[in-house]
């Protein structure tokens, strides 16, 4: 009696105490084997009288039963616990930085995307988005360029050979203007938008590279006119470039889309930067001595042919557009000469341009605040 209450207290202990699978095995060895003591015990049932047997068989069956049920348990602990390091160790945080590596900042492209949606939100207008994978359609002929326009030639098309589903082939869009067909098609009329994205074109030097980011404005109303377009660019590009002395020139121009069309320059001086070299500084009547004209963008009045093909009525409704560069006016407003170097990659130079991720623009603050 006294032996398997102490056989049971010694058997609970060890298997409880077992380090591991190995040790837990021998230990199973040890108590339930062929020649292990609780088997032992066991065995002394068959010499027993059947009165001993009926007090003792009890006490030894359940002595086994517990040390197998110990032996269980123990095993299942071990197991999940080597499982539970093994994830432990295994674990990868992908968002810790790489240590001794630079820290990322923000493409000063992604940076001015941010700061016109900041801007034109104040205005009141929305975000859209197109596809960069364009039909012909959209690109084009929607945009009263069908297909026989010499205005497409200027547009040094990337084809894909698979035709599209509304004519033509498809293509990478060559600006972010098919965007308007699109949301007026999707949306109808009143719309306030603009559509900041990549657009391609088979072109590439110092000025141009195949693929650079536009941002399209659309505004479509009862009564819209010009007055509302100039209003609308000088109070964005002041809030853009931070300073008042902002000034517009309008000149007539053509693009299929619009009508009348409307190339808008603003006036800049040359002043000397630190390093001494001339700079073309935005700001005042480019009329000035030692002030000059700078083309800046494209807008008009929406054509209405492009109203009408949008499934909108000319009759009841008109609007303004206008397309610009962002590559361009990130240029302009940090003092960057070469286009290549927004895609070269270089840490150094996103280093020098880059903005840090928690720098958000804010009217409140100045858009283009630096930390
Ligand atoms: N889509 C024109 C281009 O890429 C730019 C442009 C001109 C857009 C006039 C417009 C516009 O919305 O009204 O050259």
């Amino acid at each position: 009696m006294a032996d398997i209450e102490q056989l049971n207290g010694d058997a609970q202990s060890r298997i409880g105490a077992a380090e591991d699978l190995a040790a837990l095995e021998a230990l199973r060895v040890e108590f339930l084997g062929k020649q292990g003591s609780v088997s032992a015990l066991l065995k002394t049932l068959g010499k027993m009288t059947p009165e001993e047997r009926q007090e003792q068989g009890p006490k030894i069956h359940a002595l086994r039963e517990g040390v197998q049920a110990a032996l269980t348990a123990r095993k299942e602990a071990l197991e999940n616990a080597a499982l539970e390091s093994q994830l432990a160790a295994e674990t990868l945080d992908l968002s810790l930085p790489a240590p001794g590596m630079p820290q990322g900042s923000i493409h000063p492209v992604s940076q001015v995307m941010d700061e016109l949606a900041e801007i034109f939100a104040d205005l009141g207008f929305a975000v859209a988005t197109g596809p960069e994978i364009e039909d012909d359609w959209y690109n084009f002929t929607a945009l009263n360029m069908p297909e026989s326009h010499p205005a497409r030639a200027m547009h040094d098309t990337f084809y894909f050979p698979d035709q599209a589903p509304k004519g033509g082939k498809m293509l990478l869009r060559t600006h972010t203007s098919p965007v308007q067909v699109r949301t007026m098609l999707e949306d109808g009329a009143p719309l306030r938008i603009i559509a900041p994205g990549r657009v391609y074109r088979s072109d590439s030097d110092a000025t141009h590279t195949p693929m650079f980011h536009q941002i399209e404005g659309l505004v479509i109303d009862k009564g819209i006119h010009l007055g509302h377009l100039k209003w609308t660019l000088e109070t964005f590009l002041k809030a853009f470039f931070e300073r008042e002395d902002i000034v517009l020139r309008l000149r007539p121009s053509y693009f299929p889309f619009t009508e009348p069309s409307v190339e808008v320059d603003v006036g800049f001086a040359i002043e000397n930067g630190q390093d001494g070299k001339g700079r073309r500084v935005l700001g005042g009547s480019g009329d000035e001595p030692g002030h000059g004209w700078m083309e800046l963008l494209g807008s008009g009045m929406v054509n209405s042919r492009v109203i009408e093909m949008s499934g909108l009525d000319p009759d009841q409704c008109q609007g303004f557009a206008f397309g610009v560069g962002v590559d361009r006016l990130a240029m302009l407003k940090y003092g960057m000469d070469d286009l290549r170097a927004f895609f070269d990659g270089d840490v150094r130079w996103l280093r020098h341009y880059g903005f840090s991720a928690f720098d958000q623009p804010t009217l409140s603050a100045g858009v283009g605040a630096r930390a």
